[in-house]
């Protein structure tokens, strides 16, 4: 990691030199492993943090993004509201490569507008903490050889391309795995709570709430993915690890169909509810999470106890391949 961090030092010093750089930040370890490690290499008055809350992030994470940008001694944060530019753009779209075409070209259209607000110079570096897995399962890589799986907004859009061509686009974390970012944040100096957090797609919620995404299904998704989360982070398993910790990628997935029930002496018809819990090293293949059926029981319970909306909870047990890790 010494060695990675000195290779990428000669090459951003020599690139950049003084000129602005804009790292959008997720939230996630390997954005968080970027801005470490850009600010570790240039000076935090020429990098400009920006994060967007497009209303499709997980429950507080704006909150602690900014409290994690700050301990990081970022001098430039950016945090822009902009549930309601996202949200609207996707009413009434249920294709999940469509949210994910109208997801990464809004991004790019409130990052213009913002951007032009910060008044940067027009060749600013624009630099994005995707990692190898990003272009192998985008096509980037190999002449575009490699079968498109699904396309991951931060790799495909327009303005990425544009400043990947004008030899402007900063990608430091693109040779490596999850894992060797992990690493690479561990050594520059990132808390365990960040290094350990799972992955989360850069659509965020969008491609877990299948079919049409509304803010009301936005909030009862990101209210049981919580509770989800909460449980496997206090309860143990047979490593003595958290569950949390022992698990690679877990999170909790709204269908878009209702199921029968029963609340008193009435038929509800609640919302269905996917528990996904996967082990992996690189996200290329992935099996199924063994949890010991009382954990499962008790946190279901607690789901549908906490989340009115929500009358069914199923355990996806399908590995990668023949399934993906999300359901879109
Ligand atoms: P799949 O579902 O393809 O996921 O087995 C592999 C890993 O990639 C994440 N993922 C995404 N990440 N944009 C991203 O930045 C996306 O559109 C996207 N889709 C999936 C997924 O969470 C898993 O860790």
């Amino acid at each position: 990691m010494k060695d990675y961090i000195d290779e990428q030092t000669a090459l951003l010093k020599t690139r950049i030199r003084n000129s602005p750089v804009l790292l959008l930040i997720s939230g996630g370890v390997d954005s968080t492993t970027t801005g470490a490690l850009l600010l570790k290499i240039l000076s935090g008055d020429q990098i400009h943090l920006m994060y967007m809350d497009t209303g499709l992030m997980r429950k507080n994470e704006t909150d602690a993004v900014c409290e994690n940008l700050k301990k990081l001694g970022a001098k430039n944060v950016h945090i822009i509201e902009c549930e309601d530019d996202f949200l609207p753009a996707l009413k009434g779209v249920t294709d999940p490569e469509e949210k994910r075409r109208i997801i990464g070209d809004m991004y790019i259209t409130v990052q213009h507008r913002e951007v032009a607000r910060l008044k940067l110079p027009e060749d600013y570096f624009l630099a994005q903490g995707s990692i190898r897995p990003d272009f192998l399962e985008s096509g980037q890589r190999d002449g575009g050889k490699t079968s498109i799986i699904k396309s991951h907004h931060n790799v495909a859009s327009p303005l990425v391309i544009a400043k990947r061509e004008a030899g402007k686009l900063v990608e430091p974390l693109a040779d490596l795995y999850k894992n060797d970012v992990r690493d690479l944040g561990r050594f520059l100096g990132i808390d365990e709570e960040i290094i350990n957090r799972h992955p989360f797609p850069g659509p965020g919620i969008a491609v877990r709430i299948l079919g049409e995404v509304t803010k009301e299904k936005c909030g009862i998704l990101r209210e049981a993915d919580a509770i989800f989360t909460e449980e496997l982070k206090r309860r143990r398993g047979k490593s003595g690890k958290t569950l949390y910790d022992e698990i690679w990628q877990a999170f909790a997935v709204l269908l878009p169909i209702r199921s029968v029930g029963v609340a008193g002496d009435e038929r509800k018809y609640g919302y269905v509810l996917a528990l996904r819990a996967i082990n992996s090293t690189d996200a290329m293949t992935a099996g199924v999470y063994p949890f010991k059926t009382r954990d499962l029981l008790e946190i279901s319970t607690r789901i549908t106890n906490s989340v009115k909306e929500i009358g069914r909870i199923t355990y996806d047990i399908s590995g990668k391949p023949p399934a993906t890790i999300e359901w879109e």
